[in-house]
């Protein structure tokens, strides 16, 4: 990702990175972007727990790569117990981080897959290692499967499409780099496409106006900002030739958990025949639960729906929450909501797209004969 931020080098960051010489991870922070651009430091379980959680990483691939070495942090600082001792406090750390955030499968896949890479027959200091080359595979497993789904979806961008509407943050932010609804936009302008991206703001965090914005104008892509309340104006009025989301969570039937917001878009979409596209790579399927109305959806403080951060202008680098509601109202702050499988057009995954039905596509995804 190519980040251009004022008080900072310019050049390429990624989302998140370990760091060899201090062994720890570093993110970029997106709490306050694309007011400031901040580097944090994880050296601990706790840290990383603390940044799944405060949203100092989101989107959920990369909350998946965030929780993987979240694993090698809690290893490290075992390093110097029994076997029986290191092994017991894996345990706990898978829990600790496993509580972090309820929605994003990613998160749960990435802690089973770095659960197993423990052997007890091993020392301490090899399963640190074996864990870190795991959390290091994931990371470049994703990386390639967002390049891969950036070449698929591209595809779907014929000189017909004049505008495409992506939601939330489903870019390199999300992910490590590239994106997963972003990757296939980035592609189809990297081949000389053009067309507008209509960027709905993303309430209450405002992940679409803050960080899908801050990436498609560092990317020099033409973007625009809508309010959450005008989609269903533009798509009635055919102003909107596709929309590509992501996904936290796909289901065996192929419904899909994503950013509160999404269904309705996707039921506009239906009632004005508008192709509806998810992008994911595999870590968002969910291969134990059935169906969308088994996912556990996160609710959140009512503090985010009730103040926005906000700068007084482009130069002010101290954003600060402010009040926007009548003060003692209470409130409602669920994170994410279901799309059932009709509503999607297709899912695009690093192994193609898969189209209606989608039940049975995913089934042969992950056991083709
Ligand atoms: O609450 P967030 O910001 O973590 O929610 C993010 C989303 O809903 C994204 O669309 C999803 O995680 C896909 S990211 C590639």
């Amino acid at each position: 990702m190519k980040v251009q931020q004022k008080n900072t080098k310019a050049g390429d960051y990624p989302s998140l990175w370990w760091d060899e010489e201090r062994k720890i991870i570093k993110v970029i922070d997106q709490r306050r972007l694309p007011f400031l651009f901040e580097i944090f430091e994880a050296r601990t379980l706790n840290e990383v727990a603390f940044a799944i959680k405060e949203m100092v990483v989101r989107g959920a691939p990369l909350i998946g790569i965030t929780a993987a070495f979240g694993m090698v942090l809690a290893a490290q600082q075992s390093a110097n117990t029994s076997r029986e001792v290191f092994v017991k406090k894996l345990k706990e750390a898978k829990n600790i981080l496993l509580k972090t955030r309820p929605t994003a499968v990613d998160l749960f896949n990435n802690l089973e897959i770095m659960q197993k890479t423990i052997d007890v027959n091993r020392t301490n200091r090899e399963n640190i290692q074996q864990l870190k080359l795991q959390a290091k595979k994931l990371l470049e497993a994703t990386l390639s499967e967002c390049k891969k789904i950036g070449e698929v979806g591209a595809e779907l961008f014929t000189l017909k499409t004049k505008s495409v509407l992506t939601y939330c943050n489903a870019g390199a932010l999300a992910t490590v780099d590239y994106g997963t609804a972003l990757a296939p936009i980035r592609e189809a302008h990297k081949r000389g496409k053009r067309f507008t991206v209509f960027v709905p703001e993303t309430r209450p965090r405002l992940q679409g106006g803050r960080l899908t914005a801050w990436e498609l104008a560092n990317e020099g892509i033409d973007h625009l900002i809508i309010t959450d309340n005008a989609i269903g104006h533009y798509l009635k009025k055919g102003v909107i030739d596709l929309v590509i989301v992501g996904a936290d969570r796909i289901t065996v039937n192929g419904d899909v958990a994503n950013k509160i917001g999404t269904y309705t878009i996707s039921v506009l979409c239906k009632e004005h025949h508008v192709p509806f596209f998810v992008a994911a790579p595999l870590s968002t399927f969910d291969l134990q639960t059935k169906k969308g109305e088994e996912i556990i959806i996160e609710e959140r403080s009512e503090e985010e729906v009730r103040t926005v951060l906000c700068v007084e202008s482009s130069k002010d680098q101290k954003p600060k929450r402010r009040l926007i509601h009548n003060p003692n109202s209470p409130n409602k702050n669920p994170a994410f909501d279901v799309t059932p499988a009709e509503n999607i057009t297709g899912i695009i995954t690093a192994k193609g797209i898969l189209r209606q039905p989608l039940k049975k596509k995913i089934a042969k995804l992950f056991n083709p004969q």
